[in-house]
């Protein structure tokens, strides 16, 4: 029987008794559990096989209630919030003394968001307690735009997700922390980097594991295929460095019309980021499902959502030396 539901009296019974249950948001689906419940929080960490020094974002209903969850927000904070929830940007600021230490791996600092799906928007006000809520794959592994692919994960682990369609935005929300009150990107996402410069000036970014020690989870390998990947300016290059291989190639907006290509996804004809951004994960789990010996990917346009979709893709391809 399929644990794919829309029932969200039972997605509220589930979470208020220390379970886990799979929520839609518009950059992914998360896995969520009661930030309060030890129980529901160990079990998140073990059922994605997380290292427990890589800690969660607290989903809450509006910014009316972040006041309960943080200690200070610098004003820039407060304009992003203003401007940018319910939405794909997690902000990341002093907790207070309520947040269990589970939840942040013992920082004194939270990530917050309001996400922007009407159905956990509904759960959330429903909810006495926020959500923690990591993607909802295993470690490392891709993350989950379709209710389909949680329940391809998780079916054995968890009772239900909750079923709000595909994500729209399809990439993982932008991460956005403060030094001496000032915006730094700890990862980029589905927020572009141009539109919070248009709300608060220009911003530093750091997501290299290197510069940020801050950020424990901006790993080099990440949101990985178990299909070998490449990323590449020049599909067709790359294939004739592959001869007699099943080759996978995920494409941007144009077709390469090779017979040395056994399956072919194109992410958007109309070369429209924010499609491409939706459709990225789910082509990845579609590749990863066809028995290829390769996936080679297209780089985007490094500009707006296409350098987020490049960060992904960069990871994903990621081999250790
Ligand atoms: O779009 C999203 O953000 C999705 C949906 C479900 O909301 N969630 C998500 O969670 O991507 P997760 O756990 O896969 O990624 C959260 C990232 C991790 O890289 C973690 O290290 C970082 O946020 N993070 C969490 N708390 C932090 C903190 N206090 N300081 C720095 N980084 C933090
Ligand atoms: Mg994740």
């Amino acid at each position: 029987m399929s644990i794919i539901s829309k029932d969200i009296t039972k997605a509220i019974t589930l979470l208020s008794n220390d379970e886990l249950v799979a929520i839609p948001t518009e950059t992914v689906y998360g896995l969520a559990g009661n930030i309060f419940s030890e129980k529901a929080i160990q079990r998140i960490f073990e059922t994605k096989k997380r290292p427990f020094f890589n800690p969660l974002i607290v989903h809450i209903s509006s910014v009316d209630v972040l006041d309960t969850i943080v200690s200070h927000v610098p004003e820039k904070a407060k304009i992003l919030a203003n401007t940018f929830w319910p939405g794909s940007m997690t902000l990341v600021l002093k907790k207070t003394k309520k947040i269990p230490d589970i939840i942040t791996a013992g920082k004194d600092t939270v990530a917050v968001r309001v996400p922007n799906h009407p159905v956990t928007l509904e759960l959330l006000k429903k909810l006495p307690f926020p959500l923690a809520a990591p993607s909802a794959n295993p470690f490392n592994q891709i993350s989950p735009t379709k209710p389909e692919h949680v329940e391809h994960y998780f079916k054995h682990d968890i009772q239900m997700v909750l079923d709000g369609g595909a994500c729209k935005n399809g990439i993982e929300s932008t991460i956005i922390g403060f030094e001496n009150d000032e915006p730094v990107v700890y990862r980029l996402g589905a927020l572009a980097i141009e539109d919070i410069e248009s709300a608060v000036g220009k911003i530093t970014i750091k997501n290299k594991k290197e510069e940020n020690p801050d950020a424990p989870g901006m790993l080099d390998k990440h949101y990985s295929p178990k299909t070998k990947t490449i990323l590449t300016s020049s599909i067709l290059a790359e294939i004739e460095n592959h001869q007699n291989k099943k080759i996978g190639v995920l494409a941007f907006n144009t077709s390469f019309k090779s017979d040395k290509i056994a399956a072919e996804i194109i992410l958007s004809i109309t070369s429209n980021l924010q499609e491409a951004a939706s459709k990225l994960y789910d082509s990845l789990h579609q590749l990863d499902h066809l028995n290829l010996d390769l996936i080679i990917a297209e780089r985007l346009p490094d500009i707006g959502l296409g350098k987020s979709i490049n960060d992904r893709l960069q990871r994903a391809s990621f081999v250790a030396l």
